[in-house]
């Protein structure tokens, strides 16, 4: 029974250090600064695993046979167009929205229209599932088409996921580097432990609540600047500074007016986020082939600047950004870039949650008022008002 003593109970801002529940799924090694997909170091599958396959892992528990990954892409494949009404709804909104504000909206639609949407059996989950990873890149290009006042492209067949999502995006099939690049982004970006929106995700599984609401609960999660968002910022701040030659008073500047650099720090990892040296090399390679290595070096520049001035280690959503930018992305839909990706450990995270379900609900330490007694609204004054 509850104790009606105030609790001293240490708490814990930001559940910083907090075990909060057992996963096979990711493992986020912060003292080794190690990411682990189902048991493969992230080395071990960039570069090797598309992100089809890695889905698959994180969804099955094991790396595809070449007849299941056949299977797994067609069924992504075959799931990737949008039913009218969602794309007529996704028409009928603004356009200038927030682009992750239009994804939130439109993968809750998915759930009206999806008949297993309330079907509680893992293997309805898994088959929402793979319509949210399918549909999510289409909606993102859908976004970004009618953002720049174009007409939005179907999905064409024989595509891989992250060439489909170009393809749908620029009007044109990508070249194969291109393909690649992005591919490599989605691999990086699949999974992360308890990681906030994950988490997010897990809470409303937790409460046997549907797919839908726990994606799009997640999706509102990874919309805040500390964490989806930071990969716009880090755009934002390399434009803000230009050119290399302005890193070092840009980095005076934000460190006087006590701001963040954005894409740097990480709760987690204490050391180099396991990530970032593959985005680097990635954006890197695209700067190259581009013949505009600008982005990247103001990136390199700034990298070293903020270490030496703050000891900061860069995070994932830093090279990101010049990554994406290098694929001509616009700006404004980086964040959902990241959702396309993180859509794999998500549909992971919720089919783990229900398959050992405890409702998650910590306690909170009051430190409020007690002992009040009610005062009628006549004796009220403003000043008891808080
Ligand atoms: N720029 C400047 N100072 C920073 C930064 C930063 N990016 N990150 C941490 N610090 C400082 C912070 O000011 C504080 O210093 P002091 O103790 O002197 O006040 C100290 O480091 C600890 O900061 P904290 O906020 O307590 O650390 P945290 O573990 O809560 O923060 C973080 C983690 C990611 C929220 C933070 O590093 C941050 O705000 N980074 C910028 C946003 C960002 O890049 N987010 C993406 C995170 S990784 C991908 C993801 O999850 O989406």
């Amino acid at each position: 029974m509850a104790s009606s003593e105030p609790s001293t109970a240490q708490v814990h801002k930001g559940l910083e250090g907090v075990v909060a529940g057992e996963t096979a799924i990711s493992d986020v090694d912060g003292q080794r600064c190690q990411l682990i997909y189902r048991g493969y170091h992230l080395d071990e599958l960039v570069g090797k695993a598309t992100y089809e396959e890695v889905s698959y892992l994180l969804l099955f528990g094991a790396l595809p046979t070449r007849s299941q990954l056949k299977e797994w892409t067609d069924q992504l494949e075959a799931s990737r167009s949008l039913e009218p009404q969602v794309l007529a709804l996704l028409q009928s909104l603004p356009a200038t929205a927030n682009p992750m504000a239009l994804l939130r909206t439109v993968i809750s639609a998915l759930g009206l229209y999806d008949e297993e949407t309330d079907e509680e059996p893992i293997e309805a989950t898994r088959r929402k599932a793979v319509r949210a990873i399918a549909k999510t890149p289409t909606i993102v290009a859908a976004v970004g088409r009618l953002q720049g006042r174009a007409s939005v492209v179907a999905p064409k067949a024989g595509l891989g996921h992250a060439a489909s999502f170009l393809y749908m995006l620029h009007g044109r099939v990508p070249t194969d580097e291109q393909a690649r690049a992005l591919d490599a982004y989605f691999v990086l970006l699949a999974d992360h432990g308890f990681n906030a929106s994950t988490f997010t995700a897990r809470v409303v599984t937790g409460t046997k609540s549907d797919f839908y609401s726990a994606i799009t609960a997640a999706i509102g999660s990874l919309k805040g600047p500390l964490h989806g968002a930071a990969n716009r910022k880090a755009m934002e701040m390399l434009e803000e500074i230009g050119t290399p030659d302005r890193v070092e008073s840009y980095v005076q500047k934000t460190l006087a007016d006590h701001k963040r650099f954005m894409g740097f720090g990480h709760r987690v990892y204490k050391g180099p986020d396991p990530r970032a040296k593959h985005l680097k090399e990635c954006a890197k390679r695209l700067g190259e082939t581009n013949g505009e290595l600008k982005w990247f070096a103001i990136s390199e520049r700034l990298q070293d600047a903020v270490w030496n001035a703050k000891k900061l280690y860069i995070n994932v959503d830093f090279y990101s950004a010049s990554l994406l930018h290098y694929l001509s992305l616009p700006t404004e839909l980086f964040t959902t870039m990241f959702a396309c990706a993180r859509m794999a450990g998500w549909s992971a995270h919720v089919i783990e949650q229900a398959s050992d379900n405890r409702l998650i609900r910590p306690l909170a330490q009051y430190v409020g008022p007690r002992d009040l007694h009610f005062v009628p609204i006549d004796q009220r004054t403003t000043a008891a008002a808080k």
